[in-house]
């Protein structure tokens, strides 16, 4: 089967220079040869002879020989900053490509980082749950053994027992929460729909003035581990950025997977509450966060908003994520696309 190629990016631009060179340089020659045959064929020559025989005095003559010494300076002068604009394009091409080695570079740290907080918040997570979970229920065990011991004669100890169940209880809640936060719940057993909303149904708890709306279309059952967690995450971020700007807002979450093999996952989160000015710097490191994350997993990441208009996030992951490629060195997947307005 015959098989086309293509030229790089790089190699065309090289062609359509030579091609332009060349085009400017045959304009130049043929230019030349027409003022040559006119001034042959009219005697220029002769005749500016003659145009200019009363101001001999003057050289005017001389001005042909003077004129063509100056061409040649300028195009002496042409060829040198030409020269000096092709060096310094070379030494800008270099430093652009520096530039993006090290931001694959940088995305793929900040991957690395995403990575090994999520590992070491599951080990966490499994850690308080399975150790201080068990020691605790025996203390709770005890407790009771004791208090129900102690219950007819001594109610000192009997006291000092329910309180240490309801310490013991206390603790545990505590720790429940602590490994909800580390890992969300249901994430593995459920998949992201599942753990998404369950986690809008807690927020819906705490902050009953605020409406919140989850739409999910498409299916999520095949997604890796980290796109799981990204998009946990950016839910995650997002909410809580409202529990703490928008407190009364109407927010609107919607799950997308577009269909097709080179589909995308799209998250986008909008509320209605007081926006911001994006135009401002900002210290917070939530949402520089989440487009980390989004971009280190060959995504891009927006955020819009306005005084007055709301506050607007979107995040499209390729469905087939592939994490930033080591040492890339080219275009990277994801151009940090922060459309602000
Ligand atoms: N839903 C929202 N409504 C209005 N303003 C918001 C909203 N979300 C974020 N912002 C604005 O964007 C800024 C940056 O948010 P970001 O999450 O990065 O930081 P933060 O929440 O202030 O701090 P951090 O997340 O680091 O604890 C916030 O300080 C706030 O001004
Ligand atoms: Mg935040």
């Amino acid at each position: 089967m015959p098989t086309r190629s293509y030229p790089s990016p790089a190699a065309g631009k090289a062609v359509a220079r030579h091609s332009t060179v060349r085009r400017d340089l045959a304009c130049v020659v043929a230019i030349t040869v027409i003022a040559a045959v006119l001034c042959a064929t009219f005697d220029f020559g002769e005749r500016f002879y003659r145009w200019t025989r009363g101001a001999e005095r003057f050289q005017v003559d001389e001005l042909p020989p003077t004129l063509f010494v100056l061409a040649s300076g300028l195009a002496w002068f042409a060829w040198r900053r030409y020269r000096e604009s092709q060096r310094e394009l070379v030494l800008r091409r270099e430093l652009e490509e520096e530039a993006e080695r090290l931001l694959a570079d940088n995305r793929r740290l900040a991957s690395q980082g995403i990575d090994t907080q999520e590992n070491e918040r599951r080990h966490l997570a499994r850690e308080l749950h399975d150790e201080l979970g068990q020691y605790l229920n025996s203390i709770s065990l005890d407790a009771a053994r004791i208090r129900d011991l102690a219950a007819p004669r001594e109610p000192e100890i009997h006291r000092i027992s329910l309180a240490v169940i309801q310490s013991a209880h206390h603790v545990y809640r505590e720790i429940g929460g602590m490994i909800r936060r580390l890992r969300p719940i249901g994430l593995d057993e459920f998949g992201l729909p599942g753990a998404l909303e369950h986690c809008v149904d807690g927020w819906r708890e705490r902050l009953p003035d605020a409406s919140f709306t989850l739409t999910v279309e498409g299916d999520f059952s095949t997604l890796s581990d980290a796109q799981n967690i990204t998009l946990y995450r950016l839910v995650q971020e997002g909410l809580t950025n409202i529990s703490k700007f928008a407190r009364n807002a109407r927010v609107e979450i919607y799950l997308v997977r577009t269909a097709g093999e080179r589909g995308e996952i799209v998250v986008t989160m909008a509320d209605d509450g007081p926006g911001v000015d994006l135009s401002i710097p900002r210290k917070g490191l939530g949402l520089i966060g989440m487009r980390e994350r989004v971009e280190a997993l060959g995504g891009e990441f927006h955020i819009a908003s306005e005084p007055g208009s709301g506050f607007l996030f979107c995040a499209r992951v390729p469905a087939q994520a592939s994490p930033v490629a080591p040492n890339a060195a080219g275009e990277p997947a994801g151009a940090a696309a922060n459309s602000e307005k």
